[in-house]
């Protein structure tokens, strides 16, 4: 895939993770659609990139799907499309002190972390289809989010990792619904990066964790993720797989 003069849709766009890869896919010369709930980040960001902010939740289809039509209007149908919306509710299933996880926090977590992203994908990738495809028959590339969680959860992230282990393991067979159109599918599941979804966990905790990681022994840099999300994009054998991008943390 060709960065240049390409489109990205990019849900969560407007923050952290899916804010730093629009940037360095806006410097590589895509025209990029930022697809967040946040209008004041995404419309300030957009502006930077010479992108487009469109509203939208992506746990809700008529907001999701209104989204998508709206963005391929104004920069044309998505060559890249990246799911990058995404919650983490840390809290125990149930403990002495806090009581039983409410089931609307467990529920909020698959609606978006799991449904927004299928929902996504299926909105997207029937966008894609209608392309013209490139000359090995390359159509488009869906990234989607998972989760270094996904894996090796710590406590306190029951729903989270579940609904991040879900996210990897709908990448094979998205992987091969797609491959007779040629759109690949491919999961990033990242370890620490510094971004305000991360701050929102107890810093101890963090701390504790970072710690632990191989090498190197830090907080990864968004920059790092979007460098990975340009390699996947050029890269045509890169499909149906989950890559860790996490120090060795796992
Ligand atoms: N930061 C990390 O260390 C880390 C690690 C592993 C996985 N992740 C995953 O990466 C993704 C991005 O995380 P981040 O750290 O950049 O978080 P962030 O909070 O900085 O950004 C998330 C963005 O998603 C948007 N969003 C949330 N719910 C939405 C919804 N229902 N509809 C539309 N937009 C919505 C938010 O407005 C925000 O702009 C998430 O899926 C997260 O689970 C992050």
């Amino acid at each position: 895939m060709k960065l240049d003069g390409s489109t990205a849709f990019i849900t969560g766009g407007a923050s952290g993770l899916g804010a730093a890869s629009a940037t360095l896919l806006a410097e590589a010369g895509a025209k990029v659609a930022l697809l967040d709930r946040d209008m004041a980040l995404a419309q300030a960001l957009a502006k930077q990139l010479h992108g487009v902010a469109v509203e939208c939740d992506v746990a809700n289809h008529e907001s999701l799907s209104a989204a998508v039509a709206q963005a391929c209007e104004t920069i044309g149908p998505p060559r890249i499309a990246i799911n990058f919306a995404g919650i983490d509710v840390s809290r125990k299933i149930t403990s002495r002190s806090q009581g039983a996880h409410p089931i609307e926090s467990l529920q909020r977590q698959i609606d978006i972390n799991v449904i927004g992203t299928l929902d996504a994908c299926a909105l997207f990738a029937e966008r894609m289809m209608d392309l013209e495809p490139f000359e090995d028959g390359e159509r488009g590339v869906l990234i989607n989010i998972a989760s270094g969680a996904a894996f090796n959860g710590p406590p306190g992230q029951s729903a989270y990792a579940a609904s991040k282990r879900a996210v990897a393991g709908a990448t094979l067979p998205l992987a091969r619904d797609l491959a007779p159109y040629g759109i690949r599918v491919m999961t990033i599941a990242p370890g620490f990066f510094k971004t305000p979804l991360a701050e929102t966990v107890d810093a101890k905790h963090t701390d504790k964790l970072i710690s632990l990681v191989p090498f190197p022994k830090r907080w990864g840099d968004p920059k790092e993720l979007g460098e990975l999300v340009k390699h996947i994009c050029q890269n045509r054998m890169l499909n149906g797989e989950t890559i860790q991008i996490d120090g060795a943390m796992r």
